[in-house]
């Protein structure tokens, strides 16, 4: 298994540039089986979830052509000769499930094994569930797996969402984009993948208005057409190294970013006491290293994402002051707690919340990553750790930052990569 071996590092100077988005990714690429003819996508991040995303289509008879030197995906779903999603694949990576939607609305059914809980928590997909089922998909369950199928065409109808989930909203848009009639999902989710997914499926030929706010409708189409699509920069990415800079203190660019989406990120460093100027495609960081502490907690967008919450746990144990970080989307989300402890932070968890003392001295030791954002939260913690630290298990990390240790060497780190 390979591992990050990390050196403290007084201070991150330079300029890179982030990649594009992971969850724009691997809905986009599942959408893709919504037309015949080839499709080009742009700025698909290298990482390792969207080659089982890649590899998964494959399966299902799709052509698939990653041309790594430019980002550039082409894929052509002119026939789809399987609609059983393997368990080898699907078990690697939950957003598999992403391909009910797409795969219902072409062929009228799938066959996708029920993905477990995980890492953060649970993570049942009811809610994908009974927006299919009220599009008129037939739902059985059982053996582990979870079928949906469709005698006829879906049929649009409205869909109050209990909670606005980023993959149900994505996987009933998917379906209900070649449906008969409208179909209107209410409570959506408003996350900026949301967005790119819906004006992916624009760029196709759909009618989708209102994505980005909290009800989508969506005019069903007859047919969609194979289109050329570029993909929305990483929020989270690049949230990590501003945290990363955070922890330091340093002066750093990021180029290719939406200043906007990074907004609950930006306002919580600058309290923090960060400095934050914004271009309109890139994003200086500058940070002395003393920072105050800062109370957090995670919403749907445009609350703060959860996706950054273990980043900023690791920022805060540096902070002044005694900082409050609570966890509201998901149940289980603190695994990197117990690492950073072992780091020498001061952190005591009480159900959905972390309190956090600052000023803790943190010290480089062996560490393991437990999921994606919990492997960047040991990073940035080794950064400000005296000596050297060691995290383990980071294919968790892969998943997710393109290169990662190469960028953070651009920024004068010295991170190696051992296998
Ligand atoms: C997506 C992101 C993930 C991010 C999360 C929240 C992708 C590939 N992943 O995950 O990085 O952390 O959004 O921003 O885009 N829930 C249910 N029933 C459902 C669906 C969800 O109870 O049918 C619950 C989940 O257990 C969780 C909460 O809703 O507690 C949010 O989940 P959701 O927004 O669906 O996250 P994902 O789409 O899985």
């Amino acid at each position: 298994m390979a591992k990050f071996i990390i050196n403290q590092t007084k201070e991150l100077k330079g300029k890179i540039k982030i990649s594009g988005a992971k969850n724009s990714a691997l809905p986009i690429i599942a959408a893709s089986l919504l037309t015949e003819g080839e499709t080009v996508i742009e700025e698909v991040p290298n990482l390792s979830d969207v080659k089982t995303m890649c590899e998964l289509v494959k399966v299902l008879g799709v052509k698939v052509k990653f041309i790594e030197e430019s980002n550039m995906l082409v894929i052509c779903a002119d026939s789809i000769t399987n609609t059983v999603a393997p368990y080898e694949l699907v078990h690697k990576m939950r957003a598999s499930f992403l391909l009910a939607g797409p795969l219902l609305a072409r062929n009228g059914y799938a066959k996708i094994p029920l993905p477990g809980g995980c890492a953060i928590g649970t993570r049942p997909v009811d809610l994908h569930l009974k927006g299919l089922a009220a599009l008129g998909a037939q739902i059985n369950q059982g053996h582990g797996d979870v079928e949906v199928k469709a005698k006829r065409r879906l049929k649009g109808t409205k869909i109050y969402l209990d909670f606005p989930s980023v993959g149900a909203t994505e996987n009933i848009l998917m379906a209900a984009v070649l449906a008969e009639g409208q179909t209107i999902i209410e409570n959506a989710a408003t996350e900026p993948e949301v967005v790119d997914l819906a004006s992916y499926l624009i760029s196709m030929g759909a009618d989708v208005k209102g994505a980005g706010t909290d009800t989508i409708k969506i005019n069903g189409v007859d047919k969609l057409k194979p289109t050329k699509y570029t993909i929305i920069p990483d929020r989270i990415e690049a949230g990590t190294f501003m945290a990363a800079t955070a922890i330091t203190g340093g002066d750093i660019v990021l180029e290719n970013v939406v200043p906007d989406h990074l907004k609950p990120v930006s306002a919580k460093l600058r309290e923090a006491g960060v400095e934050i100027s914004e271009e309109l495609t890139s994003i200086r960081v500058t940070s002395s290293g003393k920072l105050k502490a800062v109370d957090i907690k995670t919403h749907p967008y445009p609350g703060f994402p959860t996706d950054m919450q273990a980043q900023m746990t690791s920022v805060m144990s540096r902070a002044k002051g005694t900082s409050m970080i609570v966890e509201t989307i998901f149940e289980n989300r603190f695994m990197h707690v117990g690492e950073l402890k072992r780091m020498g932070a001061n952190i005591r968890i009480d159900g959905r919340s972390a309190v956090i003392e600052g000023k803790s001295k943190l010290m480089g030791t062996q560490v393991k990553a437990t999921d994606l954002r919990a492997g960047a939260a040991l990073i940035i913690a080794g950064l400000a750790a005296e000596g050297t630290t060691e995290v383990e298990n980071i294919e968790h990390v892969d998943r997710g930052y393109v290169k990662i240790d190469e960028k953070l060497r651009a920024l004068g780190v010295e991170i190696y990569r051992v296998e």
